[in-house]
């Protein structure tokens, strides 16, 4: 018993001024708190034995944590250093995209520059003759023709000039299209661009295959006027749709049906604050099936080793960091039109 409640016991049971009945009645609630007692003090101890065990547990588990954490920490730092190597290989082949785009605007721009080098050549060899017939002139005293020879002379020298600055800007544009993309806006005639790639696009494609032969449209709104955009980026973007449309256009006229015309157009407008640049094609269309993967990179419908799958998901991202939209619409079996959209903003130039 609680030495406490024995001492207070003792003590009930010398005293005389209590009678023994009194006594045993005390004495039994006595022996009930001692019963109490001894059963908080058995609870006490339990609880501290349980608080023991709780925090050796939970040392443990901290332990554990601690290892987890640690785990975790470098399966970090290896899927860092493999997302900075998926980066890498990502530029990488943006680039060779890039190079493969050149590659097949190397003939479009081949038989480009032919044509203002045959002006060139052809007003030169003019100039060299008219030259020599007013020399004749001259000895003769003739001034009236001198005039006029030396009148065409000149005009023959503007020819040659314009012809010479033609090439001059498709050789710009090609060092351009090859160079990382400046990542600058500016006011670019969206008109001359797409007119230009089509031109490129169409004329690269004849010179790989003699049997390639598609009809061209175009329709510009001339109202469009400078629209400020990267022009390399935005410029690679049509060109990617043209060469899509090209090869539905090509690949359906390969099924030979009968009466069967490939077209392809582009065109531009403004809706409100926005302009659109479309390119259509009367090709084989997108199939249902393939039209939520068509803007995935690296998702290509092509046979194997002949296309990256690239095209779309880049035109996806470079007309995304203009603040715009790319959209499609497509018939299966009939064709397809591709969307750009852009915010415009008016250039009014400088002067
Ligand atoms: N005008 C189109 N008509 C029909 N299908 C198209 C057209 N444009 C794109 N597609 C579909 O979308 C897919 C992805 O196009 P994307 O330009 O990204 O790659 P690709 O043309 O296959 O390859 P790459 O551009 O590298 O030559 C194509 O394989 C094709 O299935
Ligand atoms: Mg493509």
């Amino acid at each position: 018993m609680n030495q406490h409640l024995q001492t207070l016991l003792d003590l009930i049971q010398k005293s005389e001024a209590l009678t023994d009945s009194e006594k045993n009645n005390i004495l039994a609630k006595v022996k009930e708190i001692d019963k109490i007692i001894s059963i908080i003090e058995f609870k006490l101890d339990r609880t501290e034995k349980v608080k023991k065990t709780t925090a050796i547990l939970l040392e443990e588990t901290i332990e554990e944590l601690e290892q987890k954490r640690k785990a975790i920490e470098e399966t970090n730092v290896a899927l860092q250093k493999s997302l900075e190597e998926l980066k890498a290989a990502q530029a990488l082949l943006i680039q060779s995209e890039k190079m493969a785009s050149l590659g097949e605007l190397t003939a479009g721009i081949a038989h480009e520059i032919q044509n203002p080098l045959n002006f060139v050549n052809n007003f030169s060899e003019l100039n060299t003759e008219l030259i020599s017939e007013l020399k004749d002139e001259i000895e003769k005293g003739n001034t009236e023709e001198m005039r006029t020879l030396a009148d065409n002379i000149v005009a023959n020298e503007q020819k040659i000039n314009h012809h010479g600055k033609r090439a001059d800007a498709i050789v710009k544009g090609m060092l351009q299209h090859s160079r990382s993309s400046s990542g600058v806006k500016e006011p670019t005639d969206i008109n001359a661009l797409a007119e230009e790639y089509l031109r490129l696009a169409y004329h690269g494609l004849r010179a790989k295959d003699k049997s390639f032969n598609a009809k061209t449209e175009t329709d510009f709104d001339i109202s469009l006027g400078n629209v400020n955009v990267v022009p390399q980026d935005i410029g690679r973007v049509i060109l990617n749709l043209i060469t899509n449309a090209f090869y539905a256009v090509t690949e359906k006229k390969k099924q030979n049906i009968n009466g069967y015309d490939p077209i392809v157009s582009v065109s531009t407008n403004k809706h409100g604050d926005k302009i659109e640049v479309r390119v259509a094609d009367n090709g084989y269309g997108i199939p249902l099936k393939v039209m939520d993967k068509i803007f995935q990179p690296f998702f290509t419908t092509k046979p194997t080793g002949q296309g990256t799958g690239l095209g779309l998901s880049l035109s996806y991202d470079i007309v995304k960091a203009h603040g715009g939209e790319l959209k499609v619409e497509t018939k299966e079996g009939e064709g397809s039109v591709f969307i750009i959209q852009l915010p415009f903003t008016v250039q009014t130039k400088l002067i």
